[in-house]
């Protein structure tokens, strides 16, 4: 096939790759011809333990299957982490292309019972670990005008979802994270997009859910595979994808009410037209958004 989305010469870092959708994601591009650094500290869902042997086994896997790959067990979790992942790629295959941040650890609490010790370390695995990994990469990105970002998000943080307060705060703030890493990536083709996906992992095996047998992680990786190709025009988007389903999730702002001396009662007496989606638009920055302001006021 001529136009396969290929990755030949390409370097990918998938970190959580020793399991369940990061392991997908790695096969998947190391199939696609990807040198692939597997990062995975092999930790319990809750973030305790390690198991160094798992980025070693989906390493020895991609190989198998006549693929390139290396192993790197740091945590995402530190800055010298993340570095340490980077230096691993440019290390074993001399420069980095892509940076699949995936790397998760669940500890659901609701909101009144989320105790610091939950709250920190779920913000340092999901969205300081997207920072420690992505900060370093970019500077190889912005040198050679070239890098793609994929962030993991979730529908907890799009919609909500009982018992996951710091998760949803961590996961929603990787789309406040692309949204500029969008804009400030575009004059160096360094696009960054995020994915929500669906799928049967160890994650979600408590969740008894009637789709299970459809929500392979098999069928989210092909959307990793796309936005990390240097074909993808997307940048700051998200996708949710399980289940063979793609869709946009995206935040939009109403046309609103327009209220002058604007006061309270005004507010509480304009809901209706607050609230209807009817030609809502979605900004591609905050500048745009003031700008709808300024088409209202006729400025
Ligand atoms: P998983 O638990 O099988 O995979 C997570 C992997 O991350 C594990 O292999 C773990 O060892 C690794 N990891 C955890 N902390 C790490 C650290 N500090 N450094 C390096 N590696 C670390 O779970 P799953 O479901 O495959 O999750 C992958 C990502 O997808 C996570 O970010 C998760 O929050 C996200 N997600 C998954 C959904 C699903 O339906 N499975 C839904 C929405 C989001």
């Amino acid at each position: 096939m001529t136009d396969q989305l290929r990755f030949d010469g390409l370097v990918a870092v998938v970190t959580g790759g020793g399991g369940g959708l990061g392991r997908a994601h790695a096969l998947e591009l190391g199939r696609r011809g990807a040198h692939v650094v597997v990062n995975d500290m092999g930790v319990e869902l809750a973030g305790d333990g390690s198991d160094v042997g798992r980025a070693a086994t989906v390493a020895k896997e991609i190989e198998a299957a006549g693929g390139s790959a290396a192993p790197d067990t740091n945590s995402v979790a530190t800055a010298e982490g993340g570095a340490a992942i980077v230096e691993t790629a440019i290390r074993e295959f001399g420069r980095i292309d892509v940076v699949v941040n995936n790397a998760g650890i669940l500890r659901d609490r609701t909101f009144v019972k989320t105790s610091p010790d939950d709250v920190g370390p779920v913000l340092d695995v999901h969205l300081a670990g997207a920072f420690n990994v992505t900060r370093p990469a970019w500077a190889h990105f912005r040198e050679q005008g070239f890098g793609r970002v994929v962030m993991t998000s979730s529908s907890a943080g799009f919609f909500g979802n009982f018992g996951q307060a710091s998760y949803a705060s961590a996961k929603l703030g990787l789309v406040g994270l692309i949204k500029v890493m969008a804009i400030e990536g575009a004059k160096y083709d360094i696009k960054a997009n995020a994915i929500g996906p669906v799928a049967r992992t160890r994650m979600t095996e408590k969740f008894d859910n009637p789709l299970a047998d459809v929500l392979g992680v098999e069928r989210v990786s092909p959307a990793v595979a796309f936005l990390s190709h240097p074909s993808c025009a997307l940048s700051g988007e998200v996708l949710s994808v399980g289940g063979g389903r793609v869709a946009r999730v995206f935040v939009g702002v109403t046309r609103g009410y327009l209220g002058g001396e604007l006061t309270a009662e005004d507010i509480r007496d304009n809901l209706e037209t607050i609230f209807d989606d009817e030609g809502y638009q979605v900004p591609g920055d905050s500048k745009a958004e003031m700008r709808l302001l300024a088409e209202m006021l006729g400025r």
